[in-house]
């Protein structure tokens, strides 16, 4: 039987309210991640995807809609429980690294304070992930004598401190350079297969989506195309540097994605190359195991001639 996937959330909503104005930040959106899988978010500014992050995080509560996390529905977690959820199950990485650590402490002591705080102190395991993300020679740095991307890397080994089942990055690399965030990028790739954490990155920056295997992107609250990548990567960051700087569609497989509304989005590119546009009609047509899409006007110029 296959395994419940980790993260499932079905028609998710949600919606802000300030004064008079509401905004729906997430509009029905259909997301399935499975057990360590490691996973990217692509949307632009104001597409939901910090509180798809907070959602799925346990800091904010979806409106309607379903989300259950690691065999659990959020929905039904009382305010207690909610925090319990947080500590165990999920670890974060946020864009802003005053938010991922305590500046006057040094390393070490940022990821053993977050263990503290859960009960659980284990010094071993402090050191042990200050190795995995190569700074174990800096670990009684404070936070100011490190540059931006050891601080990232530091808020790594803290999110991953009380040994979380998934790990929620949002904008992880947006205030560091290209080549740090290839770094940080090949970091939580390890951190994905070493320790098996599931792992899903939200970003705006479309040069990730070469980074990551699988990728889809999310607009106006819901989920977009994916794309999954079909060969290994090579995480050396050069190689990753060389490959960002073209367009390597031929990599991807891209696939369309039907929502819980039976709504299929479709890549722009593909609509285009057939004429299509937002609310055109489409004729379908039932082959052996597939459905033939046609642009009906350009059919129906065709068949004059
Ligand atoms: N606490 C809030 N109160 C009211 N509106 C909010 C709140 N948080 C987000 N929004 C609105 O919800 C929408 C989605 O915001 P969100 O922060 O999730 O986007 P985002 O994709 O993370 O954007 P960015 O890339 O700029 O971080 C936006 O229109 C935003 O203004
Ligand atoms: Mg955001």
């Amino acid at each position: 039987m296959p395994s419940e996937p980790i993260i499932f959330c079905e028609n998710l909503v949600k919606l802000y309210k300030i004064g008079d104005i509401e905004v729906m930040a997430l509009q029905g959106l259909d997301l399935t991640v499975e057990e360590g899988e490691m996973l990217a978010i692509i949307g632009n500014s104001g597409s939901g995807k910090s509180t798809l992050m907070n959602v799925i995080g346990g800091l904010d509560r979806p409106t309607a809609g379903k989300i259950h996390v690691n065999g659990t529905d959020l929905l039904k977690l009382s305010d207690k429980e909610m925090m319990n959820y947080m500590r165990e199950t999920i670890g974060f990485v946020w864009q802003n690294t005053a938010r991922n650590m305590v500046p006057y402490l040094n390393a070490i002591d940022n990821v053993k304070l977050v263990m503290q705080m859960a009960g659980k102190l284990d010094v071993n395991r402090a050191n042990m992930l200050l190795e995995v993300v190569g700074l174990e020679h800096r670990k009684k740095n404070k936070m100011h004598e490190l540059s931006g991307g050891e601080q990232q890397r530091v808020a790594i080994a803290i999110a991953l401190a009380n040994s979380p089942k998934i790990l929620l990055a949002d904008e992880p690399t947006g205030a560091v350079d290209t080549k740090t965030t290839a770094q940080i990028m090949n970091l939580f790739h390890t951190v994905n297969a070493d320790l098996g954490v599931t792992t899903v990155i939200v970003t705006h920056d479309r040069q990730l989506s070469h980074m990551v295997k699988r990728v889809v992107t999310i607009s106006d609250g819901r989920i977009g195309t994916e794309f999954i990548r079909r060969e290994e990567m090579n995480m050396e960051s050069d190689e990753i540097m060389n490959a960002t700087a073209g367009h390597d569609q031929g990599s991807h497989v891209e696939y369309g994605f039907i929502d819980g509304r039976r709504r299929l989005f479709l890549p722009e590119n593909y609509l285009s190359a057939i004429g299509l546009k937002e609310k055109s009609k489409v004729s379908i047509e039932i082959g052996d195991d597939q459905l033939i899409l046609r642009n009906p006007e350009r059919e129906a110029a065709q068949g004059e001639q």
